[in-house]
């Protein structure tokens, strides 16, 4: 089938829910995507922060082949080994002493929403159910998540939100403090804010949000959907300021490419959550469990990817750093290992564009924040690659 064809039968069958590049892929092996035209492209989108050890990485395929062949799906009525050999590995790796698994991110934050509220109301006996979200964050599409999500452009139309949800600014930690009453059950935050134009907040901030949690008795959860699994460059965002949540939602690049989520918490923040309060029929399926498990082994094997990251970011950013040096247009460069943005005082979607034709793909949010989230195995080679096209485009401007 030809390309304007499969296109035609996109808009035709499809809904129309996302604004897509005119592409369609077919193929990928490591950094790289192919097209249904056999055109090339180097991948600094990964799927959104899904594919971190590249396209088909040969021991996720391999793990995935032996476990479609011997169980693909149970009810979780019974036990399975990939999805308890993975809570094992996430429990040995992290804060956390338990897991629940779902499907997705927005899942895993409407887990955690629950997790919260029953905690408070079953085991701490007390009124409390709202949590305190920080303005540009994003958690997720779902009704609870959506509304955790405190920006009210993707509330829209799907009014009325959910009640028990309060807002305070990024990084404003007297916010957090004055935002915090007898109701408050939780907070929850990432990291960094990926999706709000990969906002990386001051130095300590999780850990005032740590103490204030501490003060009040009310969980910290974490929304690592976008930070965790090595993209800043440790397993998890909140290793980089010492301290530990007592929750945290993971996905995206836990499967690397099979949709899975799952949330990891303390055996405390997770009492509450008892038979039949919770549940999923696909979450912890052993074909999705057998894939991440594969992928954090690797991920993990000698923290070798890990550590590139932090190499490879911290070049990405120097050099994008002397572009900015040179191009008044650019506002600033920041983030966190490999997510990292780039805000500029026009709206971005025209470079996307033009780095498109030039054969690299790269997203851009908030409109004018490009953000960058390759594959972690990408190559220094590779980066500087699409800073010398980044280059050409912006001297062409
Ligand atoms: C930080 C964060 N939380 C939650 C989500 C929602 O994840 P999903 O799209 O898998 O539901 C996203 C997705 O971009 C995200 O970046």
């Amino acid at each position: 089938m030809i390309t304007s064809d499969i296109l035609s039968d996109s808009h035709k069958y499809i809904m129309n829910t996302y604004s897509r590049q005119p592409l369609v892929l077919v193929k990928g092996r490591g950094v790289k995507v192919f097209d249904s035209d056999g055109r090339e492209y180097l991948d600094f989108v990964s799927g959104v922060a899904v594919n971190n050890l590249g396209h088909c990485h040969p021991r996720v395929v391999v793990a995935i082949q032996k476990q479609a062949q011997r169980l693909m799906h149970v009810s979780n009525h019974f036990h399975n080994e990939p999805q308890i050999n993975l809570a094992k590995a996430l429990v040995s790796n992290s804060f956390a002493d338990k897991a629940f698994f779902c499907n997705s991110g927005t899942e895993a934050i409407e887990a955690a929403i629950k997790l919260a509220r029953r905690y408070s109301r079953e085991v701490l006996k007390q009124d409390r159910y709202e949590i305190i979200t920080m303005r540009g964050s994003f958690h997720g599409r779902t009704m609870g998540a959506l509304t955790a999500t405190a920006q009210e452009k993707f509330h829209k139309g799907f009014e009325p939100v959910v009640p028990g949800f309060r807002y305070v600014p990024f990084d404003d930690i007297p916010a957090v403090e004055h935002a915090v009453n007898e109701h408050t059950c939780a907070i929850l935050v990432e990291p960094v804010q990926g999706e709000g134009g990969v906002n990386v907040p001051s130095a300590g901030y999780l850990k005032a949000l740590r103490d204030i949690c501490d003060k009040n008795n009310i969980l910290l959860m974490l929304d690592e959907i976008q930070t965790g699994m090595g993209r800043t460059g440790k397993l998890f965002g909140y290793e980089h300021e010492g301290i530990t949540p007592d929750v945290a939602a993971i996905a995206k690049g836990l499967g690397s490419g099979m949709p899975i989520g799952a949330i990891i918490s303390t055996d405390k923040a997770a009492q509450g959550l008892t038979p039949g309060s919770h549940g999923s029929t696909f979450g912890g399926n052993p074909l999705a469990c057998a894939a991440a498990l594969a992928s954090l082994e690797t991920l993990l094997e000698d923290n070798i990817i890990i550590q590139a990251v932090e190499q490879n970011g911290r070049h990405f950013m120097e050099r994008l750093e002397h572009l900015k040096e040179k191009h008044s247009f650019i506002k600033v460069v920041r983030g966190k290992g490999l997510l990292i943005g780039m805000e500029l005082d026009v709206p971005g979607k025209d470079i996307v564009s033009a780095c498109l034709k030039e054969g690299f793909l790269i997203n851009c949010t908030m409109d004018t924040v490009l953000r960058f989230m390759p594959p972690l195995i990408i190559t220094t080679e590779e980066i500087d690659q699409l800073v010398d096209v980044l280059g050409t485009i912006f001297e062409k401007r």
